[in-house]
């Protein structure tokens, strides 16, 4: 019992000094979601298919949403606890061709069709959530535009 006590004070001190910082369900202190990369192109020829990724690590936290916006419209989001698992809203000159799209609990690629140049042209995000108690939210933002002879 001891031995527990001093791990937890010393959990506690950690947790007010880096407040980031919480505890995981096996009762490890949790390093938390980072999403580790995104990638979008700047330049989009609308003849092509454009794809988009986005990787994250969890830090031992359990994934809620993958959730992706184009100019702060969302279009598409992963829940993989949920009933329905992905869910797509419409937002004009976004066609996410879901066959060809995969979303992993590391990962979420996407890969959008139909593009046209003024419509598909924006800011792009990927944002990741974790579930409770952490309820993380990570995101990064790509400007993309669809630009070419097409
Ligand atoms: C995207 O473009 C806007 C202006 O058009 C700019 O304010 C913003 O910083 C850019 N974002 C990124 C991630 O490059």
């Amino acid at each position: 019992m001891d031995l527990f006590y001093f791990w937890s004070f010393g959990c506690l001190v950690e947790m007010v000094i880096r407040p980031q910082i919480h505890l995981c369900k096996n009762g490890d202190i949790c390093a938390g979601l980072r999403l580790t990369n995104m990638t979008a192109p700047a330049l989009q020829d609308p003849r092509k298919d454009m794809e988009l990724h986005c990787r994250f690590d969890m830090g031992g936290e359990e994934l809620y949403a993958v959730k992706w916006y184009k100019d702060d419209h969302e279009f598409f989001r992963y829940t993989p606890a949920a009933s329905v698992t992905i869910t797509q809203y419409p937002v004009i000159g976004v066609h996410v061709d879901r066959h060809s799209s995969k979303c992993m609990p590391d990962g979420c690629d996407l890969l959008l069709k139909e593009l046209s140049r003024p419509q598909s042209s924006g800011a792009y995000r990927c944002e990741v959530s974790s579930e409770a108690p952490a309820f993380r939210l990570a995101s990064q933002t790509h400007n993309v535009t669809v630009a070419g002879r097409g």
